[in-house]
């Protein structure tokens, strides 16, 4: 009886866990990924719209969220420039509360970007 205890409230921990409720970082599937391809399409076009660079996303390979102070996204994804397809690691640092609270950081082949914009 107290060992089906224990094995049950291990479970629970392992559960909160995975769900990143403690800081860790999640895999994002569903309607999680689709919030997060979201996240992702609004600083593209925000950025596309400002001083660049200009994307758009082809597709999601894998994406994650991490909540730091606000949430940390890391996506690895095809992005589209012109005519040409890539794959980055794409980084959103979000803390919408502050003036330009948006950090998008690209990791592409030629190097590193780093830009903010608004929420
Ligand atoms: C994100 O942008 C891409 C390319 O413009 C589009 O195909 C896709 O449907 C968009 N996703 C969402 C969730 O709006």
């Amino acid at each position: 009886m107290l060992s089906m205890k224990i094995v049950f409230v291990l479970g629970l921990a392992v559960t909160f866990v995975s769900a990143g409720l403690v800081g860790g970082i999640t895999e994002l599937s569903g309607a999680d990924l689709k919030e997060a391809e979201d996240t992702l399409n609004n600083s593209l076009s925000k950025l596309a719209s400002g001083d660049g660079p200009n994307y758009k996303l082809g597709k999601i390979i894998k994406a994650t969220r991490q909540v730091v102070s606000g949430s940390k996204y890391v996506y690895d994804v095809e992005l589209i420039e012109g005519s040409k397809t890539k794959v980055c690691n794409v980084e959103i640092w979000s803390q919408p509360w502050l003036e330009n609270g948006i950090q998008v950081t690209f990791n592409c082949p030629e190097g590193q970007v780093v830009k903010k914009h608004s929420a």
